[in-house]
């Protein structure tokens, strides 16, 4: 059904990632410089209140998954209720008595300080955990990351599979639990940082964490400021490659409807037991899933961004349009509901207008995840 989130090129937009921080508390090098963001003053930032307001509007309009994000979005201040808030927003708003069908609420993390409060995010609602990591070596996360923390998130992967088991008896989605881990880990490779870790990956996932976490290995993007070069790029098809020639085999399985991962199976045996679990490639640069795109996002300053890659100077301000209404629902809900369309109308059909992969790093203007 056609919407003010349906796009020119019939997209219809069901999920929605907003950012709740703009701060983080690592540095990671393929993300930002030393010195970190340059950061809003905190009354630019949307308060909860207006969070929910937009949350409201969007799922009415047919979003039903969110994926919160920052920055670092376990900095947000009353992140249990915010999620609490989302979640009910998106289980009132389904027909379903099935669990399984309620919408989504996801968080993208780098797990630093998951452990101590998954629990509570977990009873609030949350239903998945997106956990970034990108070596298994403590030397080598001090030199990506700028800062220390591997153990932090080792635990923190341990602790939300346990978390997620205890609420809904199975870490998987699906009937059965056939279908994706709720807890996934984010592996971004660069060229000799870590793609002589990926094998070490695929082992950690099936020994240490009995195949409940699927790991999912990332092109490597550019942005302003993260020194992006051809020279450390590595496509999915070398990755794979590269763990071929290591001994591990993989089995293509099916991807879901709006994906960004191409999914596979493989098999490790350890001490004589086999075991197995899922892997993934997120092929953004190499094979961009543009043609599916579901995504919106909402920056942590309120502006809409209708593509990963677009501008920041296309972004509209929803915040500016809320902080004018004041307490006028109908009026606001109205104005948001137009400036929301025309945004999406906008929507180019692959990489944010971009000719091709390559010329996103020639793009002056262009903010980081
Ligand atoms: P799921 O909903 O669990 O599939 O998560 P996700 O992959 O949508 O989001 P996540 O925050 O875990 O991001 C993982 C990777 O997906 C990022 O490193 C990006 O490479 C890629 N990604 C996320 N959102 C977009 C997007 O809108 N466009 C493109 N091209 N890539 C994206
Ligand atoms: N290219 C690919 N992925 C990136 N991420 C951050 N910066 C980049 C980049 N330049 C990843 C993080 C996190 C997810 C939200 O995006 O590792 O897992
Ligand atoms: Fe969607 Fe833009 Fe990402 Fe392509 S690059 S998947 S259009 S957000």
């Amino acid at each position: 059904t056609a919407n003010i989130l349906t796009d020119s090129h019939g997209r219809h937009h069901n999920y929605l990632r907003i950012s709740l921080a703009e701060r983080c508390n690592l540095r990671c090098q393929y993300c930002m410089p030393p010195e970190g963001v340059p950061l809003s003053h905190s009354s630019k930032l949307l308060t909860d209140e207006e969070i929910i307001r937009l949350v409201r509007l969007f799922v009415k309009n047919g979003v039903n998954k969110v994926r919160l994000t920052g920055g670092e979005p376990l900095l947000r201040p009353n992140l249990v209720s915010l999620v609490r808030s989302i979640s009910d927003t998106l289980t009132l708003s389904s027909d379903s008595l099935d669990m399984a069908q309620n919408g989504l609420v996801g968080i993208t993390t780098n797990g630093v300080s998951l452990s101590r409060q998954i629990d509570t995010l977990v009873e609030a609602g949350l239903t998945g955990v997106n956990i970034s990591l990108d070596t298994l070596s403590a030397d080598r996360f001090m030199d990506i990351t700028r800062r220390n923390g591997l153990d932090k998130v080792m635990r923190a992967i341990g602790d939300s599979i346990h978390a997620f088991r205890n609420r809904y008896g199975d870490v998987r989605l699906g009937p059965n639990g056939s279908g994706g881990s709720r807890v996934k880990i984010n592996c971004v490779v660069m060229k000799g940082v870590n793609d002589d870790e990926l094998s070490d990956f695929v082992r950690m996932g099936n020994d240490m964490f009995g195949g409940d976490v699927d790991i999912r290995f990332i092109e490597w993007m550019p942005f302003n400021d993260n020194s992006w070069s051809t020279s450390k790029f590595v496509s999915y098809t070398d990755m794979m490659d590269k763990m071929r020639t290591e001994g591990t085999s993989l089995e293509r399985i099916g991807d879901g409807p709006n994906d960004t991962t191409k999914w596979w199976r493989v098999q490790t045996s350890l001490q004589g037991s086999e075991r197995s679990s899922r892997i993934g490639f997120i092929t953004s640069m190499s094979e961009h899933f543009c043609s599916s795109c579901n995504r919106l996002r909402i920056t942590a300053d309120g502006k809409i961004k209708v593509c990963l890659f677009g501008s920041n100077e296309k972004e509209v301000s929803l915040r500016d349009i809320m902080r004018k209404h004041h307490e006028n629902g109908i009026a606001e809900e109205e104005e948001l509901g137009k400036v929301i369309y025309a945004a999406v109308q906008k929507k180019k059909f692959a990489l944010g207008g971009h000719g091709s992969a390559e010329s996103i790093a020639q793009a002056a203007d262009n903010r980081p995840m």
